[in-house]
């Protein structure tokens, strides 16, 4: 049973829970828990059905860093073909620095402050998408500034409710994200007489977690309708950006967004549009490549409730807590067959919302027996913090039967190297 589709690259083998050929177990006892631990082949293997399921579109995939930003899982992307969707200078950095050519790095975002967009015009980046009239009377100024071509899309809000959760759907009317058709037209115009930026098309992202198919297509048709209006005014539309936001299946009972019924989508819409598409895939790419490892530190009952507690908590995988996510969680050591019965797991922070899965079939366990928490590969190690005085959690990457520290834990001294005593603290 645990052996079913939401595990393929955490496999079992003679009762222990394996990251292609290393052992989970082996793992935890050199790196100490908990940690993420991400699988190369998983990684491979998601880009390349992507790839292989959008080809005839031609679309390009830039991957959305902010699902998971660290530099091994990047330059890993990055060599198979994979573009960059960024949001704030540290992820351009990244991507800059994990080998993604500039011209193959977007910069999406609702908030990039002046700095941040001298930044990207300095090293030359693809395409800035523009979400409000502000940011485009700075690039306007930048790009005069420094004298080079900008090329800009224009990110609509095609007011379309999508995605998993209220928290992380984007493409409604009375969302932050994006411009209203007119406004985009109208600054479409503008930046067209200017002699340094080039708008090249326009954007949408609808959501997050999205899995039915009906959303994608009419924002996607409504972006190609005005797309379509602006040519009919003389305008070139050379791109269309369709974002990211293909949900996946957490549990095994879930299914994830049909890719195949996707990828004809987006062959339609290239044609229709004859537009050269983007897809800006974060979550879809890098979920199921992820795991986190965890310690059982004690086993407790609260009334109706078996409690697991781990050495994993809310500040290591915000998910759960924030979005009521349901992650899968299974023994990394445990026999076939064992009982199984209902668990909490919950972890060390001081907050009853620290729960990591509510209700979930394990079998019975002892402090000290490992956990693995699944498809937390996006999302997780990237809304890390050090709440509660914890160290960033570290991140292991495996390849065959090698495997690399990716990230590792801070000291408690590195923790604080950034704070000062002021001298009147302690007078
Ligand atoms: N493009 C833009 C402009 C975005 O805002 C996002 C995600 C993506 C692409 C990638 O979306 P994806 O393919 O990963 O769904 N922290 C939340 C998800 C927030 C997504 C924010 N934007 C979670 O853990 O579910």
């Amino acid at each position: 049973r645990r052996g079913g589709r939401v595990l393929t690259a955490f496999a079992r083998r003679g009762g222990a829970l394996f990251a292609e050929d290393v052992a989970i177990a082996e793992l935890a006892a050199q790196i100490g828990t908990p940690f993420y631990c991400y699988s190369a082949a998983a990684l491979r293997r998601r880009y390349r059905r992507l790839a292989t399921a959008t080809a005839t579109s031609g679309a390009r995939i830039a991957y959305a860093v902010k699902a998971n930003g660290n530099l091994a899982v990047l330059s890993l992307l990055a060599s198979l073909g994979a573009g960059a969707d960024v949001v704030s200078e540290g992820e351009l950095r990244r991507a800059l620095r994990a080998g993604v050519a500039p011209a193959r790095i977007l910069f999406s975002g609702v908030g990039k402050s002046r700095d941040e967009l001298a930044f990207a015009i300095a090293q030359g980046i693809g395409q800035i998408n523009v979400e409000s009239g502000a940011e485009f009377e700075r690039l306007l100024d930048l790009a005069a500034r420094a004298r080079r071509r900008v090329a800009i899309a224009f990110r609509v809000n095609p007011d379309v409710a999508a995605g998993g959760h209220d928290k992380i759907s984007t493409g409604r009317r009375g969302d932050k994200f994006g411009m209203a058709f007119e406004e985009a037209g109208a600054l479409y115009d503008r930046a067209a007489r200017h002699p340094f930026l080039e708008p090249v098309g326009l954007a949408t992202h609808i959501g997050s977690q999205i899995l039915d198919l009906a959303a994608f297509e009419t924002a996607f048709e409504r972006l190609a309708r005005v797309a379509a209006r602006l040519r009919r005014r003389g305008l070139r539309v050379a791109r269309l950006d369709l974002g990211g936001g293909l949900g996946i299946a957490y549990r095994e009972d879930e299914r994830e967004l049909p890719l195949a019924d996707y990828g004809a989508l987006l062959a339609r819409i290239a044609r229709d549009s004859r537009a050269a598409l983007t897809i800006e895939p974060g979550r879809w790419l890098v979920a199921a490549a992820g795991v986190l490892v965890t310690a059982v530190n004690a086993v407790k009952r609260a009334g109706p409730r078996r409690f697991v507690i781990v050495d994993a908590a809310m500040n290591d995988l915000l998910r759960p807590a924030l979005y009521g996510a349901r992650h899968p969680v299974w023994p990394v050591a445990g026999r076939e067959g064992a009982a199984l019965r209902a668990a909490t797991v919950a972890g060390p922070v001081c907050e009853s919302g620290d729960v990591l899965a509510a209700d979930v079939p394990l079998p019975d366990l002892q402090p000290g027996a490992l956990l693995a928490i699944g498809q937390a590969g996006a999302y997780g190690a990237a809304m890390a913090s050090a709440y509660n005085g914890r160290l960033l959690v570290p991140e292991a990457m495996v390849s065959g039967g090698r495997f690399a520290l990716v990230r590792r834990r801070p000291s408690h001294d590195e923790a604080m190297a950034l704070e000062r005593l002021p001298d009147w603290t302690a007078a």
